[in-house]
C-alpha cells in the first residue's frame, strides 16, 4: 500500500495552480444524467472519487469517458438501469446524488443507502424528505432506497439542517418537476451555486442559489452543455496552510477568491500576510504564527473540510487555539496522530484545545479520512525528521498529485509503493 514520506523543515515558495473542484465535479457529473445529449466538463480533477463516480455512471448505462487530461464527456441517454449498487455507493457517499436525477428522468430509481463513514453517521433523511415533498414514494428495502413517482411536481421543501448534497440532489430533481419548487434553508456553498449555474445553462429555471432560498421552475427537458469546473477551494486552503506552516511564501492561481473568504480571514488572524486578487492569492508567514479560535459552519462560515489543516497549522503557532467542529460529529481522528508527532491537543466534546509547541517531530502516522490526511501532511512539513503517512489512498480521493505539487514548491516529499 502506498505511503507518503515527508522530510520536514523545507520552506515552501513559488506558484501553484489549483485543480478543479472535486465536490463540484461530483455534483455536475450526476447532473449530466438529467440532460438529453452530451455534457462536457473540463478542469475535472483526476481523483479516486471522480473515478468512482465515472464507474457508477457507466454501471447505470451512461456513456462517461475522459476525452483529454481533465475533460469528461457524459451522455445519460443510454441509461438503461436506474439502479446504483452497494459496491459503488459505499465507496463514496456522493454517489447518492444520482438519486434525484434518476428519479426525475425515469420515474424510478434504486440507490443503495450510503451508510455512515469515518467522519460521522451522515444520514440521508433530508435528501429523502425533499424528494418526497416533490412527489416521490420512497421506501427502504434491504439497505436500498427505492424511489418511484407517477410524476414529480414542484413543491416547498424546508430543510431541517444545512445539507450540501441534499440541496443539490433535490435541486436536480426539482429542475424537471413541473411547477414551482421552493427550497428553504438551502445550503449556500459555492458548489450549490455552480450546480445551479450549469443547470440553468442546460435550460433549467433555478433562481436564488447561493442564498438560503432557492426557487426552481421545472422544465420539460434539459440539454447537454459544456462547462469548466471551478478551482477547488479546499485544495487551495490546504496548500496555503502547507506553505504557511513552513514559514513560506506562495501564490496560488486558478481559484475564485470569493469562495475562500472565511479561510483567508482565519489565516490572516494567525498573522499570515494575505494578498488576494480575484483569481489568485499570495500568502506569506512573516514569523511565528499565532493561535486562533474557530468554529466550523456551513458556508459562508469556516469550512469543516479545512479544520484538520488549520489544526496542523496552529499546532506550532504561538499561544493556544480552540477549534470547534460543528458540522460533523466525529471529525477529530487526526488528533491522536498529531499527538504522536508531539502536538499538545486535548479534546472536550466538539472542541479541540491546541497549545502551540515550538516544533513537531516526524513519526509514522495513519490517514483516516481525506481531510485528516491533508492535516497530517501539513503537520509533517513543519516537523523535524521524517514522517511516513500510511493509507494515502484517502488523500488520493481528493487531491491530485499532492506530492508533486508540494515538491514543486520545495517540499521534500515522495511516495513509496
Ligand atoms: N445531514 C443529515 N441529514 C441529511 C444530510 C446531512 O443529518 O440528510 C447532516 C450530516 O450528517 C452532517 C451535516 O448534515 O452532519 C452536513 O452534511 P452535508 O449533507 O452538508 O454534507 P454532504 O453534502 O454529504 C458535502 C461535501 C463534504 C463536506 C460537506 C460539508 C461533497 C461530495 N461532499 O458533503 O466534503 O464536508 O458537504 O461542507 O460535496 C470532503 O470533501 O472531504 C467532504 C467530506
Amino acid at each position: 500500500m502506498d505511503r507518503i514520506v515527508v522530510r520536514g523543515g523545507e520552506r515552501l515558495t513559488g506558484e501553484v495552480a489549483i485543480s478543479g473542484s472535486k465536490n463540484s465535479s461530483l455534483a455536475l457529473m450526476a447532473a449530466a444524467l438529467l440532460a438529453e445529449g452530451e455534457t462536457r466538463l473540463s478542469n475535472v480533477p483526476r481523483l479516486r472519487d471522480v473515478h468512482a463516480m465515472l464507474e457508477l455512471l457507466r454501471a447505470l448505462g451512461a456513456r462517461a469517458e475522459w476525452v483529454g487530461a481533465h475533460s469528461l464527456v457524459i451522455d445519460g441517454a443510454p441509461v438503461s438501469n436506474p439502479e446504483a449498487p452497494y459496491d459503488l455507493v459505499r465507496k463514496m457517499r456522493a454517489s447518492f446524488m444520482v438519486l434525484g436525477p434518476l428519479l426525475a428522468r425515469f420515474g424510478t430509481a434504486r440507490v443503495s443507502e450510503p451508510g455512515g463513514c469515518a467522519i460521522g453517521v451522515r444520514p440521508i433523511d433530508q435528501h429523502l424528505k425533499g424528494l418526497r415533498a416533490l412527489g416521490a414514494k420512497v421506501r427502504l428495502d434491504h439497505g436500498c432506497v427505492e424511489a418511484t413517482t407517477a410524476g414529480l411536481s414542484g413543491s416547498r421543501v424546508s430543510f431541517d439542517l444545512n445539507t450540501v448534497n441534499g440541496t443539490q440532489n433535490v435541486m436536480m430533481a426539482a429542475a424537471l418537476a413541473p411547477g414551482e419548487s421552493v427550497l428553504e434553508n438551502a445550503a449556500r456553498e459555492p458548489e450549490v451555486l455552480e450546480l445551479a449555474t450549469v443547470l440553468n445553462r442546460m435550460g433549467a429555471g433555478v433562481r436564488g442559489a447561493g442564498g438560503d432560498r432557492i426557487v426552481i421552475t421545472g422544465v420539460e427537458s434539459l440539454r447537454g452543455v459544456e462547462h469548466e469546473v471551478s478551482g477547488d477551494r479546499i485544495e487551495a486552503g490546504t496548500l496555503l496552510c502547507a506553505a504557511l506552516v513552513t514559514g513560506g511564501d506562495i501564490e496560488i492561481t486558478g481559484i475564485d477568491t470569493a469562495s475562500l473568504e472565511s479561510t483567508l480571514d482565519k489565516l490572516a488572524e494567525t498573522g499570515a500576510e494575505i494578498e488576494a486578487q480575484p483569481h489568485r492569492v499570495r500568502a506569506r508567514a512573516p514569523g511565528r504564527l499565532r493561535g486562533v479560535q474557530v468554529v466550523t459552519a456551513p458556508f459562508p462560515g469556516y469550512p469543516t473540510d479545512m479544520q484538520a489543516q488549520l489544526m496542523a497549522l496552529v499546532a506550532t503557532a504561538e499561544g493556544s487555539s480552540v477549534i470547534t467542529e460543528r458540522v460533523f460529529e466525529n471529525r477529530f481522528m487526526h488528533v491522536p496522530e498529531l499527538l504522536r508527532m508531539g502536538a499538545d491537543i486535548s479534546l472536550s466534546g466538539r472542541a479541540a484545545h491546541v497549545r502551540g509547541v515550538p516544533r513537531l517531530a516526524g513519526a509514522q502516522v495513519m490517514a483516516t479520512d481525506l481531510r485528516a490526511s491533508a492535516g497530517l501532511i501539513v503537520a509533517a512539513l513543519a516537523s523535524e525528521g521524517d514522517t511516513v503517512v500510511h493509507r494515502v489512498y484517502h488523500i488520493d480521493r481528493g487531491y491530485e498529485r499532492i506530492e508533486d505539487k508540494l515538491r514543486g514548491l520545495g517540499a521534500a516529499i515522495h511516495r513509496e509503493g
